[in-house]
């Protein structure tokens, strides 16, 4: 079975629209790109595209590569004491003289809708409600979508970012699978993975996985996004591990678009909580 994250992803938007209109006023998202990364602006892109498509009002902020962290820790602070404002993103990755963990410390974590901030990963980590990281999230909505009995499995998880692999095993602990988390230094990567039966790879690596790491009929999420002169590839191996895995996602059209509709779902999170505890 593939996994059709594109049609997911289209569900999930159309039920985020409903609950869009019946708020009070749209949910605002302020998104800030710092220079040109290509991949960064097509992200970008699209996730004013999905605002647009369910409701949501964005505001794009363009700072020059050269942009100091000063400037742009003053314009966060703008955003973080602008009411009208429920969630703020800046996209990653920031340019090198920018230290990431100082600008995402200094979100606001109610307007965190990254889920990247200290005090939502720590409430992640502890198990207490909290705003999650979009693509772990869109990968625990995939698993849902299919069934996927997630109790007392073995989930492999190859990767281990602060974005993708770390949140994402604490989502499966939550739900009862053994987890195990591999990485660049992990020995013996095959015999590992060859036990998953659920393996989630976001590793950066174009066909890191191949048929031979793969367990006969376990289900394979790829969160690989490489762009190689083939043109966009997974980190996993699709025509090789489709023939093994009882599901796997494609790439594109997989984790992708599902990252992007939980975004627009924990922008519409952030916003329900400030119009309830504030009234704006
Ligand atoms: N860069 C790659 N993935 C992400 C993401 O999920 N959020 C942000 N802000 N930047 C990213």
């Amino acid at each position: 079975m593939i996994i059709n994250g594109k049609e997911l992803a289209k569900e999930a938007e159309a039920s985020i629209a409903s609950l869009v209109s019946a708020m009070p006023r749209p949910p605002r998202l302020d998104v800030i790109l710092v220079g040109s990364n290509p991949a960064s602006s097509i992200y970008v892109r699209m996730k004013e595209k999905a605002c647009k498509r369910v409701g949501i009002r964005s505001v794009k902020h363009t700072l020059p590569e050269s942009a100091t962290e000063v400037e742009l820790l003053t314009l966060i602070s703008s955003l973080n004491s602008d009411s009208s404002v429920d969630g703020i993103l800046v996209q990653l990755p920031l340019p090198k003289h920018i230290s990431e963990s100082t600008i995402i410390s200094a979100i606001s974590p109610e307007k965190d809708v990254d889920g990247f901030h200290p005090t939502n990963m720590g409430l992640l980590f502890s198990g207490s409600p909290s705003i999650a990281p979009c693509t772990p999230k869109g990968v625990i909505s995939m698993l849902d979508s299919i069934g996927f009995s997630y109790d007392g499995k073995k989930a492999v998880v190859v990767g281990r970012s602060n974005i993708v692999g770390k949140p994402m095993a604490v989502l499966l602990l939550q739900r009862n699978c053994t987890v195990t988390i591999c990485h660049s230094h992990t020995r013996g990567l095959a015999s590992e993975t060859r036990q998953a039966d659920l393996l989630v790879v976001a590793a950066g690596q174009p066909k890191l996985i191949t048929a031979g790491m793969v367990k006969q009929g376990a289900v394979v999420i790829d969160v690989g996004v490489n762009r190689t002169a083939d043109g966009l590839v997974g980190d996993v191996d699709f025509d090789a591990v489709s023939k093994k895995a009882s599901a796997i996602t494609p790439v594109p059209g997989g984790v992708g678009p599902m990252t992007v509709a939980m975004l627009m779902g924990n922008t519409l999170e952030a916003a329900k909580r400030r119009v309830k505890d504030a009234g704006i």
